[in-house]
């Protein structure tokens, strides 16, 4: 007999046919649009969201946002996505790259694949900056390519997600 808690974890095991990526933000990035324009630049979370899941959509990939002040709330939706069975997550720490140790244990702990993304150039920026606590661990770094580098993040977890083997495994990939 097949019980619920079997068929569960088989479902795990077994990608699902509709990618799930998920694509945090952390503190002030509420504020995109206004905040510092000459380093984040003039797109709103909004429009950036929207390009996201329109493309999530276009892809045949369920893609959701979510934003948050706090570290104890960003935390607690690292852990949500694992239990949702998230496949990917696309992850600004914003300011908590350079300081939290708890949310890069959450990752960790879940060990779902990510990358991190900045919208401006960390590196070309004041020294505190220039260390993450999530590089590396994670699968690759987008920064300072403004907001297209969410795009080019998603474009590479969704291509990244089509290239998975029926038992979840990655293809090999050729140098690119
Ligand atoms: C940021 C860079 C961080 O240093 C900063 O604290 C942010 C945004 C970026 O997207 O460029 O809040 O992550």
């Amino acid at each position: 007999m097949t019980t619920k808690r079997t068929s569960r974890a088989a479902a795990k095991s077994v990608p699902s046919l509709h990618p799930h990526v998920l694509v945090l933000h952390g503190p002030n990035l509420n504020l995109l649009g206004s905040r510092e324009p000459v380093h984040y630049g003039l797109a709103t979370l909004d429009d950036i969201n929207r390009a996201l899941v329109g493309r999530g959509k276009a892809a045949g990939a369920q893609v959701e946002t979510f934003q948050h002040n706090h570290e104890g709330a960003l935390i607690d939706r690292v852990h949500q996505a694992a239990h949702d069975h998230v496949d990917f997550i696309v992850i600004n720490p914003a300011g908590y790259t350079h300081t939290s140790v708890a949310l890069r244990d959450a990752l960790a702990a879940t060990a779902i694949p990510f990358v991190e993304i900045h919208l401006s150039n960390i590196y070309a920026r004041e020294a505190f900056r220039h260390h993450s606590y999530f590089s590396d661990l994670a699968v690759g770094v987008v920064s300072g390519l403004g907001a297209h580098g969410y795009e080019l993040a998603l474009e590479y977890a969704l291509h990244h997600l089509q290239n998975r083997t029926p038992h979840g495994s990655q293809k090999t990939e050729k140098a690119h």
